[in-house]
């Protein structure tokens, strides 16, 4: 029996005698039972080396046979000098280097092996911004399970997902791995995630520690640069971007990982107050804390720290648990430690952190448990977890304009032409962060228009340009091709490339010549309509201006052609709703919908209010729009009691009206204004949404409540409080079109 599993026998009964003898029970106390008596008897036995080594992440490499540990990994692995690592998988491989680690090392400690499984492992989803747009919770939750299922299934126990960032500014290229600007809705997609990804029981062979990162307000990023200085106002940390990582805590999220950004001053990886006393101490997270890539060591960069070592030792005394692939802990540490300029026990909490999480996946009963090959074949891109990505992708596309009922265009048609860079690139459906996605696996538009469509309708089809460039050869084919077409789609947009990590672009405009490409076009006077693909929103006035129909489609995923003809031939309606504001153009940025109303809001009968003289002061299209192949009317929206006290509830109705011709989906969006307020209070924030399906005709009257909660403001001290004073409630299915209502709170 491997030392850690005799020990853990012995010392749990040492340990557990006295609480017997106490008449105690400490379960909560997470040195106590069964987790602490592993844990403690692993720690006392540990060398500082290996400590270290627990604390120590490494990179895997690929090879033609998969993802395997680097070189000289595994006599790292048996000398106890790692703890995790990133990017290696499979389930033969898993187990090969887990037998290294428990049966070959000293103290036999299961490794953990991770990886950025974002949207999907094999089966690749919608991107998050996407996911984010169908507001479709349980769909979103179900796409992180299969995620796990699949990731667990070739050996990994852990993502580094979900990405809750918040994001106001579009040109940030990451905008595209998170759930966009608003808090709220944030914060419900964080919980969706992290309930998806770690399941009910994390002992289960078929979950994963998810990680909310990156830990904080990475988003706020000056000029939309990735890595930049954030430098925000406590308040603004505390209303906005600390809230989807406070709900992913308190999902019970096992992991968090720091951002690259300093916070006024403070590079996150060093940042004590936000992770000791914030995030553990006040808010009671128990889990790990991995570094982003290299992050440790970049606070020499930062200028805080003067050699390796000094920045170890801030991540340390910060808090950060695991360094990721620098190697700085298992280096630079143990001289500091052993001449008293880091405190062994700063490490030794970290090192608990680590072993806990490894207990609490079972590893310490089976380290093989996520090694089985019959599981990897079994559960991997399953017809079921394909048809689960092309319902999401379907609730995911956004419609954004969609004048004289264009679409859905007739599959009667004789001949469709298929114009444009996105209409059969199998790589640029799965979108960025595609983990083990692979393109062969995706289907294209056109793929999906003609299986669609079958073999009686002509699908023609042209690239016409390429998706950045200045070549505009092919105009004249497209240009043909449209001629003799009954319905043009456009399928424009940006490269996956162009959005996620240190894709940041200055524009939000199409790239280069597509512009041109579709107003060749659109001057054949055939009916056209467009699709766009990118990972953030796209100032495409010309588009508005001149097309009647535009879907947003962002990176659909695997099954993109599938659900894209889903939607654009009506055997479903689009449903899904702007996660983020679509501005006119980048000069508009920062516009978001819960902006605050300022002394001189917006007036075009008033020269010295808050606008801009060239650009209409609101944007293309806004947060929360999204239309479909019905209309929807809202009557009756009212308060059950139109006066409250500061700690009770009140119930909102409203009843939405399917007012069309055809069956769809409505998620309908519930916002509240604290009219007046010891601090700025935004415009409107979202409070509350529902997705409802209503027949042509159908009536349903929705119920929200607002708990206490819902209404709170931060006072002076950041502390949550309800003030007394009238409410603004408003219902829609934009934030720019509501109804509203007013109720009062009224002092004790
Ligand atoms: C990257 C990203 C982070 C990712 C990590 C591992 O730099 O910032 O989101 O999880 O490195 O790939």
């Amino acid at each position: 029996m491997k030392a850690w599993r005799a020990g853990r026998v012995l010392f749990g009964l040492v340990l557990l005698l006295p609480a017997l003898a106490l008449g105690q029970a400490a379960a909560s106390d997470p040195a106590s039972g069964d987790e602490g008596a592993v844990v403690e008897s692993l720690l006392a036995r540990m060398t500082l080396e290996e400590k270290l080594g627990q604390l120590t992440q490494s990179r895997g490499r690929g090879s033609d046979t998969g993802p395997r540990v680097p070189e000289g990994g595994e006599a790292q692995i048996r000398a106890g000098q790692i703890g995790s690592f990133l990017g290696v998988y499979g389930a033969d491989y898993s187990r090969q280097m887990q037998q290294v680690a428990v049966e070959e090392s000293r103290l036999g400690i299961p490794l953990l092996f991770a990886h950025d499984v974002i949207h999907g492992f094999r089966t690749t989803f919608p991107v998050p911004l996407a996911e984010a747009a169908s507001f479709d919770l349980e769909a979103v939750e179900n796409a992180a399970r299969i995620a796990a299922v699949e990731a667990t299934a070739h050996g990994l126990h852990w993502t580094f997902a979900p990405m809750v960032d918040i994001a106001r500014d579009p040109r940030w290229g990451r905008i595209v791995e998170g759930a966009g600007e608003d808090p709220y809705l944030g914060s419900r997609m964080a919980e969706a995630r992290v309930r998806g990804f770690q399941g009910t029981d994390l002992t289960a062979p078929d979950t994963l520690l998810a990680t909310a990162k990156h830990f904080v307000a990475y988003g706020g990023a000056e000029g939309g640069r990735d890595y930049n200085t954030v430098d925000v106002s406590e308040r603004t940390l505390h209303e906005v971007y600390l809230p989807p990582f406070k709900a992913a805590v308190a999902a019970g999220v096992q992991s968090i990982m720091p951002a690259f950004n300093e916070v006024a001053g403070v590079p996150m990886h060093a940042h004590r107050p936000l992770i000791e006393t914030l995030l553990r101490e006040q808010w009671g997270f128990d889990g790990v804390l991995v570094s982003d890539y290299n992050a440790v060591q970049e606070l020499m960069q930062h200028g805080v720290a003067a050699t390796r070592t000094d920045a170890a030792i801030l991540g340390l005394e910060a808090g950060v648990d695991i360094d990721m692939v620098s190697g700085i802990y298992l280096e630079d540490v143990a001289e500091a430690v052993r001449d008293g300029r880091l405190d062994e026990a700063l490490v030794d909490a970290s090192v608990r952190r680590v072993l806990r999480a490894k207990y609490r996946l079972g590893l310490f009963d089976d380290p093989y448990r996520y090694s089985d090959p019959a599981r990897e074949a079994a559960m991997t891109l399953t017809p079921a977890h394909r048809e689960a990505a092309r319902e999401l992708a379907r609730k995911s596309f956004v419609l954004l304009k969609n004048d004289g009922d264009t679409l859905p265009l007739s599959k009667r048609l004789r001949t469709v032409a298929v114009i444009g860079p996105l209409a059969d690139d199998r790589r640029q459906m799965l979108g960025n962060w595609a983990a083990a996605g692979r393109p062969e696996d995706a289907v294209t538009p056109l793929d999906g228009i003609r299986a669609a469509l079958g073999p009686d309708v002509r699908v023609l089809h042209a690239q016409g340009a390429e998706i950045d460039g200045d070549d505009v050869s092919g105009l004249d084919e497209a240009v043909r091709i449209a001629r003799q077409a009954d319905a043009v789609i456009l399928m424009l947009g940006e490269d996956q490339e162009m959005s996620a990590e240190a894709n940041n672009r200055t524009t939000l405009d199409l790239p280069d010549v597509q512009e041109e490409l579709a107003q060749a076009v659109q001057a054949t006077g055939k009916p056209v309509v467009a699709v766009l693909f990118g990972g953030r929103p796209l100032s495409v006035n010309w588009l508005h201006d001149n097309v009647p129909s535009i879907l947003m489609a962002w990176f659909p995923g695997v099954e993109a052609g599938n659900a894209l003809a889903d939607v654009l031939f009506g055997d479903h309606a689009p449903s899904g709703k702007l996660p983020v504001t679509f501005p006119r153009n980048v000069g508009q940025v920062p516009i978001h919908y819960n902006h605050k109303n300022t002394g001189r809001p917006p007036d075009a009968e008033d020269k010295y209010t808050s606008k801009y003289l060239d650009v209409h002061w609101t944007p293309l299209y806004p947060f929360g729009h999204g239309l479909t192949y019905t209309r929807f009317r809202y009557d009756d929206l009212r308060v059950k009691t139109p006066r409250i006290g500061r700690g009770e509830a009140v119930d909102v109705e409203v009843t939405v009206t399917n007012a069309g011709g055809r069956a769809g989906d409505e998620v309908v969006q519930l916002y509240l204004r604290d009219d007046v307020a010891s601090f700025t209070r935004p415009v409107k924030e979202l409070r509350g949404f529902q997705r409802v399906t209503l027949q042509p005709g159908e009536s349903r009257t929705l119920r929200f409540r607002l708990e206490p909660e819902a209404m709170a403001l931060l006072d002076a001290d950041l502390r949550p409080v309800v003030e007394p004073g009238t409410f603004t409630v408003f219902a829609g299915g934009s934030s720019a079109e509501t109804s509203e209502t007013t109720f009062e709170v009224v002092a004790d």
